[in-house]
C-alpha cells in the first residue's frame, strides 16, 4: 500500500530528496459514548485500517497536499502564510488545522511540504478518519521537523485543530485512541485528568465486526455541538443544589438525587446517559479483565439503548443494523459506535457465526433501508509510525 503511495507521490511531486513514509490507524470505541466532553471514561481502541502519508520537506514556504481518496479535487497547494481558521471545507483543513495548531502552541515550521496520504478508512463511517489525518500530520510533523512532543501533546495539538480550525466541538477520545493505540488492546482513558491504562482485549473465538450504516455524517452538520451545549446546561442546573465538577463526576445514585434540578425533561434524559454510560464504562472494563465477556456484551447492548432512547443519537439506520445483530446467534453485544446519526456499530461475534452474522444483518438492513450495509471484521492495531 505505502509503495503504491509513495510511486503516485513521485508522479505528483516529483522523485528525489529524502521521501518518508508513515501510517496513523483508525479507531472503533467499544463503550463511553458521549463522555469524553463529559469528563468521563471512555474505552477505544485503534484500528489496523488507517491513513497512510507520503512526505517531504519543501526549501519554500509552499504546502502541496493530495489525497488519493480525492483525486478529482487534484493537488492543493497553499502557504505556511495562509493559514486560516474555518475558511475552508477541503479535506485538508485536518492537515492544515494541525500545522496551525503546532504553530499557535510554539512550534512554527520555516520551510513547508509535499504531502500524499492514502486512507483505508470509509470517510464520514464515524471510524475516525479525520482524527487519523490529524495525528498523521501530527506524527509527520515530530518526524521532519524534529519536535519533540510526546503522542499525548500530538492528541491534544490534533483536538486543537478540529476544534478551533476546523470548527467541530469533538472531545479528546478520537485523537487520543489513535495517537497512544496499542495492539489488541483498548485504551482506558479518563477524560478528565486523561490518566489512562491499556486493557487487553482477548476474544478467544470472537471477532469485532463493524457495520457501516452508509449513511454519511459530518459532525459539523450533525446535532453533535447541540449535545454537548444540553450537557454544559444540565450541569448549570445541577451545579445550583450540589457542586459537581463534570457528569462524569457523579454516581447513579448522586445523579438521582440531583437530576429534579434540571429543568427540562429532555436535557435530563441526556445527562442521564452522560452519567449511566460511564459507569456502564468502568463496569466493563472490570468485567473485560474479569474475563467476564457475556457481561462486557451486556453493557454494550445497554449503552445502544441510552443512546436511542436517553441520548436520541442513533436514527433508524443504526437501529435497524444494531437489533438485528441483537437477533443473530453468538453475538455478545452490538452497539453503535462514534457520534451517531449515522456511521457505524461494533458487534462482538463468535467465530462460527460472523459469516451468517453478515448474511442476515445485511439482507434485513437492505429490506428495511432499501440499501446495502458494509461491514468488515477487524483488528485492534498499534498507533501512527514512521513506515520509512
Ligand atoms: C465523536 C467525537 C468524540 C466523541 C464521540 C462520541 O467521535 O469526535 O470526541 O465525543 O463522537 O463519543
Amino acid at each position: 500500500m505505502i509503495q503504491k503511495c509513495r510511486e503516485v507521490f513521485e508522479q505528483k511531486f516529483g522523485a528525489g530528496g529524502e521521501i518518508h513514509g508513515y501510517f496513523s490507524p483508525g479507531r472503533v470505541n467499544l463503550i463511553g459514548e458521549h463522555t469524553d466532553y463529559n469528563g468521563g471514561h471512555v474505552f477505544p481502541c485503534a484500528l489496523t485500517i488507517g491513513t497512510y502519508g507520503v512526505a517531504r520537506k519543501r526549501a519554500d514556504r509552499k504546502l502541496r497536499l493530495y489525497s488519493m481518496n480525492f483525486e478529482q479535487t487534484g493537488v492543493v497547494e497553499t502557504s505556511l502564510d495562509a493559514l486560516k481558521p474555518g475558511a475552508e471545507t477541503l479535506w485538508t483543513r485536518y492537515v492544515k488545522g494541525v500545522i496551525w495548531a503546532f504553530a499557535k502552541k510554539g512550534k512554527q515550521i520555516e520551510t513547508g511540504f509535499d504531502f500524499l496520504c492514502l486512507g483505508t478508512i470509509p470517510n464520514g463511517s464515524g471510524l475516525s478518519s479525520s482524527a487519523s489525518l490529524e495525528v498523521l500530520t501530527g506524527t509527520i510533523l515530530k518526524d521532519l521537523y524534529g519536535f519533540e512532543e510526546s503522542m499525548v501533546d500530538v492528541a491534544l495539538y490534533s483536538q486543537m485543530a478540529e476544534n478551533l480550525y476546523v470548527g467541530v466541538n469533538c472531545g479528546i477520545m478520537d485523537q487520543f485512541a489513535i495517537a497512544m493505540g496499542k495492539k489488541e488492546h483498548a485504551i482506558f482513558l479518563d477524560t478528565a485528568t486523561l490518566s489512562y491504562t491499556y486493557a487487553p482485549v482477548k476474544l478467544d473465538g470472537a471477532k469485532i465486526v463493524i457495520g457501516n450504516t452508509n449513511k454519511k455524517r459530518g459532525l459539523g452538520d450533525s446535532k453533535y455541538n447541540e449535545r454537548r451545549k444540553e450537557c454544559e446546561t444540565a450541569l448549570k442546573e445541577i451545579g445550583r443544589v450540589k457542586p459537581a465538577s463534570s457528569l462524569g463526576s457523579l454516581s447513579e445514585a448522586e445523579f438521582e438525587e440531583v437530576q429534579n434540578a434540571i429543568a427540562d425533561p429532555i436535557r435530563r434524559k441526556r445527562a442521564r446517559h452522560a452519567v449511566t454510560e460511564n459507569q456502564r464504562t468502568i463496569q466493563a472494563v472490570e468485567a473485560l479483565s474479569q474475563g467476564d465477556l457475556a457481561a462486557f456484551g451486556r453493557l454494550m447492548d445497554a449503552s445502544h439503548i441510552s443512546l436511542r432512547d436517553d441520548y436520541e443519537v442513533t436514527g433508524i439506520e443504526l437501529d435497524t443494523l444494531v437489533e438485528a445483530a441483537w437477533k443473530q446467534p453468538g453475538v455478545i453485544g452490538a452497539r453503535m459506535t462514534g457520534a451517531g446519526f449515522g456511521g457505524c456499530t461494533v458487534s462482538i461475534v463468535r467465530d462460527e457465526n460472523v459469516e451468517s452474522f453478515l448474511r442476515q444483518v445485511g439482507d434485513i438492513y437492505r429490506e428495511k433501508i432499501g440499501y446495502d450495509a458494509d461491514f468488515y471484521v477487524v483488528e485492534i492495531g498499534d498507533g501512527p509510525r514512521v513506515l520509512f
